[in-house]
């Protein structure tokens, strides 16, 4: 599946109505939504999503702001989808991310950073596979 990518927009771009702006940035990068839908993760599916940040630090306030809100959770297809789109995305700290990326555009700070862009082929096909049935997922 290295033509795909899973992304969400985290719940402070969609509480600030970012969701149509983020959408666009991310169709005008040449990336074709496959899967999508609007939800919010409980703090248990928040929890297990980021995992294998555990025993980070910032963990828990990690998982209190993922549940905190509705969030965008999609499949895109593109090549060389997993680079291109962290590239799109810019760094985890919008203070660090290049301009014009959507984290500089839209993020507020490190922890709410207004999305999620996987970070490897790998953790793609478990994340979209976490948020989507694989008939949910639509090849066009
Ligand atoms: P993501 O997984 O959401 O795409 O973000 P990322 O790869 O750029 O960053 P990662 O290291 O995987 O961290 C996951 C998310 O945890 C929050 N975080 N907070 N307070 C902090 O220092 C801190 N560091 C990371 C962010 O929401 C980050 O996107
Ligand atoms: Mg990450």
């Amino acid at each position: 599946m290295s033509n795909r990518t899973f992304t969400m927009i985290k719940p402070d771009a969609v509480r600030a109505g970012h969701i149509g702006n983020i959408l666009e940035k991310i169709t005008n990068a040449g990336f074709k939504i496959v899967a999508m839908k609007l939800t919010q993760l409980s703090a248990d599916k928040a929890g297990a999503f980021y995992a294998v940040h555990k025993e980070r630090p910032f963990y828990q306030e990690l998982v209190d702001f993922m549940s905190s809100g509705p969030i965008v959770a999609a499949v895109l297809e593109k090549e060389n989808a997993v680079e291109d789109f962290r590239k799109l995305i810019g760094a985890t700290n919008p203070a660090e991310a290049a301009p014009g990326t959507i984290r500089a555009l839209y993020a507020t700070n490190v922890g709410e950073n207004a999305v999620h862009g996987s970070d490897s082929d790998e953790n793609a096909t478990i994340e979209s596979n976490f948020h989507f049935a694989g008939c949910d997922m639509y090849a066009y």
